[in-house]
């Protein structure tokens, strides 16, 4: 009796490490799954993308009162685009130890899950461009502390929520220092994201000339480059308040004549052999022409740089959904039919 007992007892010891094991394989092939797509076929999984809640800041402060509402996802993604580029202005949202509020998170949330669901890859931006580029060392604890923030709070969402370490660093956050920062914050994310995809440009803006600058961790292949690219700026920026050297011009034209489409597709051929060479895909995380530029003007260049841009493989995302530069009225809720036919076309 004993001894049957006993030989039951082994027996359901061995079905359950027999268990065991098979859920511990189960959970290793999980884990690998998770790391079987790489960087470049998430890059072309982003495809067309949008640049989305940039200027929206009463949505940060509370989301019904925002511009942007949920109906926006889908109508993104009917609209032909595959991902979001979310512009985050996190900052002011801190208090003194530099911990996020509960009601920005809890927006944050409510994105990317209505994102996802509306069956759209989801990219937070860090937008803070500014604050860093006036103050890059006393603003460091606040980048950092929000990738320790946010990375541990996203390490379980899908493959398709990407982080993008920051936005156009430029000015007083030089190349160099930019280069020891984006790896400081590229550890932190890892602690928590060891798969993550994690997009990150060069300084001095983010510009195509400057990608032979960026320095990314060899050993490290769950990263996608990304650069900005609004050439020529005496066209893409005329009438730009904010823009100083152009401001004040207007009545430039861009009518895709082979001089200008070469100009462009020059560049787009140095950054796709910067690409091969680095062996690092690559996404064009923001481009457009202001709305001062005459509109036919606006479509083509538009369309041109898109069209090139998939021509080399790079996925995109036009700058920006609303505010300005607009591809959506949200105002009369219809897309701005010329602009969104360039991107996407019928
Ligand atoms: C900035 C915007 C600007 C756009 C084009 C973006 O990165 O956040 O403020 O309008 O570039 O200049």
């Amino acid at each position: 009796m004993f001894k049957s007992r006993q030989k039951n007892t082994t027996w359901l010891q061995k079905w359950f490490i027999l268990g065991l094991i098979l859920l511990n394989s189960a959970m290793l092939i999980s884990c690998e799954n998770k790391a079987t797509i790489d960087a470049f076929q998430m890059n072309k999984k982003l495809g067309k993308a949008v640049n989305i809640l940039g200027y929206d800041g009463a949505f940060w402060k509370n989301l019904e009162s925002g511009r942007f509402q949920k109906k926006h996802f889908k109508i993104i993604k009917e609209g032909g685009f595959e991902t979001v580029r979310v512009n985050l202005h996190p900052y002011s949202f801190m208090d003194s130890s530099y911990i996020l509020k509960d009601s920005w998170l809890k927006n944050l949330d409510w994105i990317v899950e209505n994102a996802l669901a509306a069956d759209l890859n989801v990219i937070l931006d860090l937008h803070e461009y500014n604050a860093m580029a006036d103050d890059p060392v006393g603003k460091k604890e606040l980048f950092l502390s929000v990738w320790r923030q946010l990375a541990p709070r996203y390490k379980s969402a899908p493959e398709n929520v990407l982080f993008e370490l920051l936005n156009e660093p430029n000015r007083l956050l030089t190349i160099d220092l930019w280069n020891q920062y984006l790896l400081e914050a590229l550890v932190t994310v890892r602690e928590t994201n060891p798969n993550r995809f994690v997009i990150i440009g060069p300084g001095n803006w983010n510009g195509y000339e400057s990608l032979p600058t960026l320095k990314l961790p060899e050993n490290d292949n769950r990263i996608i480059a990304t650069f900005h690219f609004y050439h020529p700026m005496e066209f893409t920026h005329q009438g730009a308040p904010w823009s100083s050297q152009t401001k004040d011009i207007t009545g430039i034209k861009w009518e895709g004549a082979l001089a200008d489409q070469k100009f462009i597709e020059d560049k787009f051929i140095e950054v796709s052999n910067w690409s091969k060479n680095n062996k690092r895909p690559l996404f064009l995380g923001e481009f457009g022409a202001y709305d001062k530029g005459d509109i036919d003007s606006r479509v083509h260049y538009t369309s041109f740089v898109a069209r090139t841009a998939e021509k080399y493989g790079f996925s995109w995302a036009y700058w920006q959904f609303d505010s300005d530069f607009i591809v959506y009225d949200i105002e009369n809720d219809q897309w701005n039919e010329p602009i969104h036919k360039a991107l996407i076309g019928n």
